[in-house]
């Protein structure tokens, strides 16, 4: 064998092992890649298993129980619609999203679910506190997302909240199921009930 072409040999062989290197590198990141997409499309709750209803709050969970139902509607507010993923995540009865921390970041009181054909969801959960030392009426925050609509950001505050600029709601704005502050109604079980509506853009 000439020494030209054991030469050639060992390039090939050398160009070889990088392109089998280059191919392995590409094929992991690529599988990353596809796990963390996953991973992200369940934490926005836009797996495909979502139930319309959801329960937050187990039983055992301090606070007084709460029912938070509502529908979707097209931006027009008239038309419901299916398959719309709701992400929702609050406090806690002390007013905490995670204990000893106030950061939003990794809520524990969080669940995901996707509108029926009626355009409806429901959730299961406490009553939140607003955040320790108060200034911020409670809440529960609302991430929305659905194929064709931008994403958008919601809030549910409830009437007679003390730190709510103007706790009691007028009649129109207690018959706006769209608004943020909403009113609460107590059912013959002793859980709260709130109806809150979405329109989206
Ligand atoms: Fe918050």
């Amino acid at each position: 064998m000439s020494a030209k072409f054991s030469k050639a040999i060992r390039r090939f062989r050398i160009v070889q092992r990088l392109l089998t290197l280059f191919l392995g590198l590409v094929y992991v990141l690529v599988l990353s890649a596809n796990r963390a997409f996953s991973q992200a499309r369940s934490t926005n709750g836009a797996s495909k298993s979502l139930s319309w209803k959801t329960v937050i709050a187990s039983s055992d969970e301090p606070g007084e129980p709460l029912v938070v139902s509502g529908t979707v509607y097209k931006p027009g507010g008239k038309t419901p619609v299916e398959g719309i993923t709701v992400y929702v995540y609050h406090t806690d009865a002390e007013g905490y999203y995670r204990k000893g921390s106030n950061s939003s970041s990794n809520p524990r009181l969080n669940g995901a679910m996707r509108t029926n054909a009626e355009g409806k969801y429901e959730y299961r959960t406490i009553k939140p506190a607003a955040y320790p030392g108060g200034g911020n009426p409670a809440h529960v925050h609302y991430v929305i997302s659905g194929k064709g609509y931008s994403k958008q950001y919601d809030e549910l505050q409830f009437e007679g909240d003390r730190w709510l600029g103007n706790p009691n709601l007028s009649a129109s704005q207690r018959a706006d199921t769209f608004l943020s502050v909403r009113p609460l109604t107590k059912d013959k079980d002793g859980v709260w009930r709130v109806v809150k509506d979405i329109r989206l853009k």
